[in-house]
């Protein structure tokens, strides 16, 4: 019976505790955008509806484990005294003695002392049941990127690193994101990856780190299929710095130890120095143990940016994918953070990403990326030399640096 009652309730619970979690954590997460976009009080509302079905639900498990306790209760005391009638009955009537008459009264008892824990462990399982449903959701999800089941060991240098052919889509797309793209790293060479936002840029990043499987083309390392290799080993290898790399709520040196931990203070201090931070650091109250907040709240976007640069610098990949924001910097902030990029990453090998042309005359290869394909690739100054693509992009460029030039006037 308590089942009948309980196994409504007990489904939703689990659910129905997730939606609350999901609702509150987005509320105090977006709290800033939230209030300034005017969409607080309605959120806030949708909360408090979470948390009123969710009451709602547990008083309904509490009401059936009540009526489970007082049922019990009731049949067990009916019993007792059932007992107990017949008991004095047969005393009277000398078929049985006192001291029997006791044994007669708590036999009932004993006996649904035994039983007192059927209620709640039928409320239990269901629970329980509805939990482990909603883990095996979880682990019965198709893998997003797949393993070798034999691994090969991991080739000692990763060059050259070849690409040829590569195509890749992002699940529930019907357009793949990268449609045939090749490229070749050699030891100590730069390419720089330019494009419209949506190009593909990130996602070539993501299948050079494993974190999407290519649907066509191949992918080597050191000769060494990548697909065969671990993608913990790959990403020893090659390393990211990512377009929206996340900051720990802790000080700038523990985020930079995160890299690696046995780096000496020199070796910190270094990296900041080629991220061009290190002034700012030294000038902190606390220096390197100054905390930078949540996300790196305390930052500026570009020192954010700047910080995670650094804290690629201190893992010193054999390969360096660098993914430069888009968003959140003036262009005069996006041109000298380009360009401490390039400064920064000379003599490595490096996959720079970026969203300004400012100073790619530094790097070896040049490609522009349009729609998953490459549309034009070769030196910098040869490309702005012709009539094409990067030379429309220069021209959007400088149009934007003359807009910023007349408003800034
Ligand atoms: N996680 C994802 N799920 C589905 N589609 C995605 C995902 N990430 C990217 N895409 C799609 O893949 C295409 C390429 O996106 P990508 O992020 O590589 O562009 P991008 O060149 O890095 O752009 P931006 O300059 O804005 O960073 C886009 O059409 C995008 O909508
Ligand atoms: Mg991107």
């Amino acid at each position: 019976m308590t089942a009948a009652v309980a196994r409504r309730a007990e489904r939703r619970l689990a659910p129905a505790r997730g939606v609350l979690a999901t609702r509150v954590t987005d509320l105090l997460t977006g709290t800033a955008e939230l209030t300034v976009a005017g969409a607080l009080p309605a959120r806030i509302a949708g909360a408090r509806r979470a948390d009123a079905t969710l009451t709602r639900i547990a008083s309904r498990a509490a009401a059936a484990t009540a009526l489970g306790d007082g049922l019990t209760a009731l049949l067990s005391g009916l019993t007792v005294v059932a007992a107990a009638l017949v008991g004095a009955q047969a005393v009277v009537d000398g078929r049985l003695s006192g001291v029997a008459m006791a044994v007669v009264v708590l036999t009932p008892l004993a006996a649904f002392e035994a039983v007192l824990g059927l209620p709640p462990a039928v409320q239990y399982r269901q629970r329980v049941r509805r939990s482990a449903e909603r883990v095996y959701e979880v682990l019965d999800a198709p893998e997003p990127v797949r393993e070798p089941e034999r691994p090969r060991t991991a080739p000692a240098s990763p060059f050259p690193l070849v690409v040829t052919g590569l195509t890749a889509r992002h699940e529930g797309q019907h357009r793949d994101a990268l449609a045939g793209l090749d490229l070749t790293l050699e030891k100590g060479r730069r390419i720089a990856v330019v494009g419209p936002s949506g190009s593909g840029k990130t996602t070539l990043a993501q299948v050079m780190l494993r974190f999407l499987d290519a649907g066509a083309g191949t992918y080597t390392l050191g000769g060494t299929d990548a697909y065969a290799l671990d993608g913990d080993d790959v990403r020893r290898l090659v390393g990211l710095c990512a377009q929206d790399a996340h900051l720990f709520d802790s000080s700038v040196r523990e985020n930079l130890l995160l890299a690696r931990r046995d780096a000496t203070e020199g070796d910190l201090r270094d990296a900041l120095a080629r991220a061009r931070l290190l002034n700012w650091v030294d000038g902190l109250p606390d220096g390197l143990d100054t905390l930078i907040g949540e996300h790196g709240a305390r930052l500026s976007g570009g020192q954010r940016q700047r910080l995670a640069l650094a804290r690629a610098l201190v893992a010193d990949f054999p390969v360096l994918v660098l993914d430069e924001p888009a968003e959140h910097l003036d262009l005069p902030t996006a041109d000298a953070l380009t360009a401490d990029l390039l400064a920064a990453t000379e003599g490595r090998t490096t996959l720079l990403i970026t969203h300004r042309l400012a100073g790619l005359e530094a790097v070896d290869e040049v490609i522009v990326l349009a729609d998953g394909r490459a549309v034009q690739r070769g030196a910098y100054a040869e490309l702005a030399a012709v009539n094409g693509p990067l030379r429309e992009m220069v021209g959007r460029e400088t149009e934007d640096g003359l807009l910023v030039g007349a408003v800034a006037r």
